[in-house]
């Protein structure tokens, strides 16, 4: 049994079978209709529960019709209207929930959670977003990656804006798959105050560059999300937008990038703040490849979690 925590935990061989496997499904799949079954079924007689403390919909719709496609049958569980939101512990839910269910998809709020859910549960857990990180879009963004552009090893990926958990797994992934990454963002949202010091010791070439068109400038990849996170205090909204205002992606910018690199962004975005509509909508952008192949990517993980 295994879990999918973060992208960090696991080798680049099952990374790498992860995407495999992912490419291998969704191409069986060309026209078929949504709802027909993948060859095999193979996630046929098992059940897996869908916990969201948070809002989706990307997340929440994909793993749903992922696991209807595997032959499963998903239940939809919101943290607010299940006794987790009246104060009972994760670690009894988890152990509640492993009776009824073979796998368990979380999104939640601190990743103590998640941990605490996957030390308790004796079926595997699936990160599905906490405040620290957010593994299964990483693994949709580098399979969509590598399906335009082939391999990401070697490729300058930047990152603007908000260090936030998007980010987090970004950085977990450039160790993993050995591309470049560049932070280029407010010194007050920075993601972790020894950064650079940990990507020496992991051997990844990081670096943070404050200067928006030097940070772009070579990128393969350039990446960015909503300048408010889900978790974020709205009162701290204006302050944030004004330390981000200099980071917004917009045609002049992204024009610095080289001309074939492709522009991400997880989704759901706040046009025309943290990036532009003509961005959005531009011809290197590939924001919907990323939210269809979170479908393909994360049946792929529900398949590796459960054959281990
Ligand atoms: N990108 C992402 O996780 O989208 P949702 O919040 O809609 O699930």
């Amino acid at each position: 049994m295994m879990n999918f925590l973060n992208i960090s935990d696991l080798s680049i061989q099952d990374l790498n079978g992860i995407l495999e496997q992912a490419k291998m499904m969704k191409n069986a799949r060309v026209g078929l209709p949504k709802g027909a079954y993948d060859e095999g079924q193979p996630l046929s007689q098992h059940i897996v529960a869908l916990v969201f403390e948070k809002p989706s919909t990307r997340t929440r719709t994909s793993f749903d019709v992922g696991v209807r496609q595997l032959g499963g049958q998903p239940i939809l569980l919101s943290g607010a209207e299940m006794q987790l939101g009246q104060g009972e512990t994760i670690s009894d839910t988890a152990r509640v929930l492993s009776r009824y269910v073979d796998l368990i998809m979380l999104r939640t709020f601190e990743c103590q959670t998640l941990y605490e859910m996957a030390k308790y549960s004796t079926v595997p857990v699936i990160n599905g977003l906490t405040n620290e990180s957010h593994p299964c879009q990483i693994m949709a963004d580098i399979m969509t990656f590598e399906e335009k552009r082939g391999s990401i090893q070697g490729k300058k990926v930047v990152w603007f804006g908000d260090g936030n958990n998007v980010f987090n797994s970004f950085f977990q992934a450039a160790e993993k798959f050995g591309f470049s990454l560049v932070f280029s963002g407010p010194k007050e949202l920075e993601p972790a105050k020894d950064l650079c010091r940990q990507a020496k010791k992991l051997d990844i070439d990081f670096k943070i560059d404050r200067d928006p068109i030097s940070a772009i400038t070579d990128a393969d990849l350039v990446a960015t999300d909503t300048w408010l996170s889900m978790h974020d205090n709205p009162e701290a909204k204006k302050i944030k937008y004004n330390q981000l205002k200099p980071f917004q992606i917009n045609e002049e910018l992204m024009s610095r990038a080289n001309e074939e690199a492709l522009f991400m962004h997880c989704l759901p975005a706040h046009r025309d703040e943290e990036a532009t509509s003509d961005v959005m909508d531009g011809k290197n952008s590939v924001i919907f490849d990323e939210a269809e192949n979170r479908l393909h990517v994360q049946k792929a993980i529900m398949r590796w979690c459960l054959s281990k």
